[in-house]
């Protein structure tokens, strides 16, 4: 088992990982707070797996509710919800309460937990491969509006973070695999070791440690920018392109990981044309070995401007993650009409 600890501005966030984690979940509680009540907030595919384990663990009476499984449920009318059963079970300041499931899960809880009485204390426990690598720590929470993804949310330390990488069996491959696109993506901005790891043939045996030095990764960045202001835009890489994609399949022809790993790809191809060292061919087998797809399905021209909504433009540049050499994030401020170029290329 790895323990982290990431120092958040107004709370520390206590990281565990390993095979077993889940089992520890009331000893780590008990160790960090003092709840009266605990609600636990998880979803119809994850309810039936690992719900009723959970809450035999607590000595206390759980409260609960089991939102639908999906994005589709990740907005305000599904955050009411929970807050009518926070206060039914009524949860004060000094209770606890728990999100168990993917990134959807975890953001909605965090952000009803961010919310609930000004703030109420949160633990993660992720089920999925992307929540446990990425969306479990950090502290962004949020929802989406109908105008858009995430546009509501707040920054909000979860005190602790439960992650056991025996929950990831039960998941399905191409859910898993979406996951391992992040995980991809960490050993290019920071550690190849990972992409060594995850090469093996039977690397699914050594989750612990591919999970562990993924987390850490971030740990390591938001420690440095919580607040999302600088450093924490590596953790873009494949993120810029891919949301395009995302975007001009409609969210719904391509998944997050699948649109990371074509953006990786598409990242590193406009790297060598920019001169930096060419690592598309060692992306691409990474990405192909976790059946991940490598080529825009999209017209490139359809792709540059979906990109001019991207977050990271200015009136006439964009700042654009690149990886040189393999391990190391670079930021490039490139004029549009140069991007437009390159783009177009691809
Ligand atoms: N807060 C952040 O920093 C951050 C970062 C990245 C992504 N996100 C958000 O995360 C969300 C995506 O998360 P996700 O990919 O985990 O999706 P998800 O939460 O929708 O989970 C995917 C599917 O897997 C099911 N599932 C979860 N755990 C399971 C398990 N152990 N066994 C079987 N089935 C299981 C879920 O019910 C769901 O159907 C998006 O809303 C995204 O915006 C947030
Ligand atoms: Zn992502």
């Amino acid at each position: 088992m790895y323990h982290l600890s990431l120092q958040g501005s107004t709370s520390t966030s206590d990281i565990y990982i390993g095979a077993g984690v889940f089992q520890q979940t009331a000893k780590r509680v008990a160790e960090k707070f003092k709840p009266a009540r605990i609600h636990v907030v998880t979803d119809s595919n994850v309810a039936p797996l690992y719900l009723k384990e959970l809450c035999a663990e607590f000595p206390l009476n759980i409260t609960t509710t089991v939102i639908p499984a999906g994005e589709e449920y990740k907005n305000l009318d599904t955050v009411a919800g929970i807050y009518a059963d926070m206060s039914k079970a009524e949860l004060t300041r000094s209770d606890l309460v728990i999100a168990l499931g993917g990134g959807v899960v975890g953001d909605i809880t965090g952000f009803a937990a961010a919310t609930y009485l000004r703030g109420i204390h949160v633990c993660q426990i992720p089920t999925t491969l992307l929540s446990q690598v990425d969306s479990s720590v950090g502290g962004k929470t949020g929802v989406d509006l109908p105008q858009g993804k995430n546009l509501v949310g707040a920054f909000y330390q979860p005190e602790l973070v439960m992650i056991d990488t025996d929950i990831l069996t039960s998941l399905p491959e191409r859910i898993f695999n979406d996951g391992m696109a992040e995980v991809i993506k960490y050993g290019c901005i920071s550690n190849p070791t990972i992409l060594e790891l995850i090469a093996e043939p039977d690397f699914k045996s050594n989750m612990e440690q591919i999970v562990y030095e993924s987390v850490r990764i971030k740990r390591d960045v938001v420690q440095q920018d919580e607040h999302d202001t600088g450093l924490r835009m590596i953790l873009n890489f494949g993120h810029t392109i891919g949301h395009a994609a995302e975007k001009v399949g409609h969210f719904t022809e391509l998944s997050h990981g699948q649109a990371v790993a074509i953006g990786m790809v598409q990242a590193a191809k406009l790297g060598a044309a920019l001169g930096e060292a060419d690592l598309t061919e060692q992306i691409v087998a990474a990405c192909k070995a976790h059946d991940l797809p490598t080529e825009l399905p999209y017209p490139t021209e359809d792709i540059y401007t979906a990109l001019l909504h991207d977050k990271k433009r200015t009136a006439d540049t964009m700042n654009f993650i690149l990886v040189h050499p393999l391990g190391k994030a670079v930021i490039h401020k490139i004029p549009l009409e140069q991007l437009h170029q390159l783009i177009t290329a691809l």
